[in-house]
């Protein structure tokens, strides 16, 4: 088969240029821009990657118009329905499910580090009782560096891998113990005969004067959401995962840059986001649609959080999954009654959306941060604790591709041109000429 090429031709100078052009195995096709501004001189021009493919990548493909999510090839509904989190990551980290045996074996090596050095315990002292829990996973999580990665070679894969196993393992004890430090409560230690999602409510929850046992419903709600977050190919905190990875810097540095990455309300900070806007819904009195037409008007910043997504220009599947998890579970809740009301209000503002112009044009569908957060209220998480609970599903996301990344011989330091737009050169004046 002859080579598959695009032709640019500079309209000004008339000249051309060959480009590649790519087939991944399915999505769509890119024309390779690599050898661009080495032998044309100009470069690629693409704010927000709108049309970027930064990476090749086996891990995780979504087809936005269809709807469509696989991790490794196996549909998302599938995973959620019949699969546990822990066979989820080893399927992302080495690309096949894994048999009965290596499940065990997988899992075993999981909860031999779910403890943490007793030394990190006292950086949450250093923090202020009332610290935003996600500015303390990225400080917590930054600061394994300085305690588990000189042993660790990050240009050997088997060292790789076990910096991968450490850090699954480490957040969910990271992740309850920035809430227990905020609330007051001593922390509890990882019990590792429970499983990986009971282990972190357990962690969450327990208190030393009374026996605690989880919800099993909750557990298994717990563990689909675990699976759904778990990854999402190239998306802001990955990309920024890989980026800061790109430097060569140490994985837990990597991790924590991603973190920081995911708070921001444009991304996985949208879950907390998305109930702050339920309940001012609720409290305001206000009908629904004074809230959708400040949606819509380009004079106000206010968004409907929960909808939208660069890539998803059809129902989010997870959305799906997590919209059905929430009648589920929610009649479970301690404090269903406002849990029912803003579930209610939820699927009132999808309703009005799903029917207004401006939301079908733009294709804006709810995405996972909409119904997300209702189920971890039934689950007693805190509002600003949802986003750690993204951060601690979609860890194995970030450090299965940090791992791809480290591993492909075409990675390179990641680093983007610019188009200057400021002033061209001019004089240094001494000061007493300055105007
Ligand atoms: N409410 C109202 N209007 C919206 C919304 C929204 N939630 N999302 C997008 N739009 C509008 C924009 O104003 C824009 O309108 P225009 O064409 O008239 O200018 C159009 O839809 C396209 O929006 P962009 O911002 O260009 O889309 P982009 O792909 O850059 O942004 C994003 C995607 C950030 C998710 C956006 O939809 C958003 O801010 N949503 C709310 C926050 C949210 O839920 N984030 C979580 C995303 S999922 C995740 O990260 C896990």
């Amino acid at each position: 088969m002859s080579k598959h090429t695009a032709t640019l031709i500079d309209n000004e100078t008339g000249e051309q240029f060959e480009l590649d052009i790519l087939h991944p195995s399915q999505g769509p096709k890119a024309i390779d821009v690599t050898s661009l501004y080495r032998e044309t001189g100009i470069l690629a021009y693409d704010p927000g990657f709108m049309s970027t493919a930064s990476c090749w990548s086996d891990i995780t493909y979504l087809d936005g118009n269809k709807g469509l999510l696989e991790y490794r090839g196996y549909p998302i509904q599938e995973l959620a329905e019949q699969g546990s989190y822990m066979e989820t990551c080893y399927l992302l980290l080495n690309g096949e499910l894994p048999n009965a045996e290596q499940l065990h074996e997988f899992t075993d090596r999981v909860v031999h580090h779910t403890m943490l050095h007793e030394q990190i315990k006292r950086f949450y002292s250093g923090f202020r009782r009332d610290a935003h829990p996600m500015a303390t996973m990225v400080g917590v999580v930054g600061a394994l560096s300085a305690f588990y990665h000189e042993y660790m070679d990050i240009h050997d894969p088997e060292n790789r891998y076990e910096t991968a196993i450490l850090l699954i393992a480490k957040m969910p004890t990271i992740a309850a113990w920035s809430y227990r430090y905020a609330n007051g409560t001593p922390f509890v230690y990882p019990d590792n005969a429970l499983g990986y999602a009971e282990n972190f409510l357990h962690m969450m929850f327990a208190l030393p004067t009374e026996d605690y046992t989880s919800d099993p419903r909750m557990v298994r709600a717990l563990e689909v959401i675990l699976i759904t977050h778990a990854d999402h190919e190239q998306n802001a905190s990955t990309s920024t995962v890989r980026l800061a990875g790109s430097s060569e810097v140490n994985p837990f540095a990597a991790i924590s840059a991603g973190i920081a990455s995911l708070w921001g309300p444009a991304h996985g900070g949208a879950n907390e986001a998305v109930v702050r806007m339920l309940m001012d819904i609720r409290d305001s009195g206000k009908p629904l649609i004074h809230f959708l037409e400040k949606a819509k008007d380009k004079a106000q910043k206010f968004r409907l959080m929960g909808f939208g997504h660069r890539v998803y220009k059809n129902y989010d599947p997870r959305a799906k999954i997590l919209r059905e998890l929430c009648h589920d579970i929610i009649d479970k809740s301690p404090l269903a009654e406002e849990h029912h009301e803003l579930l209610d209000i939820a699927m009132k503002l999808e309703a009005v959306a799903m029917e207004d112009d401006y939301f079908i044009s733009r294709k804006l569908y709810p995405n996972v941060d909409f119904y997300s957060g209702i189920i971890f209220l039934s689950m007693g998480i805190p509002l600003n604790m949802f986003t750690v609970m993204f951060a601690m599903a979609r860890t194995v996301g970030w450090v299965a591709h940090w791992h791809e990344m480290m591993g492909d011989d075409k990675s390179r330091i990641a680093r983007p041109r610019q188009l200057y737009t400021g002033k061209t050169h001019r004089e240094y004046p001494p000061i007493d000429e300055r105007d």
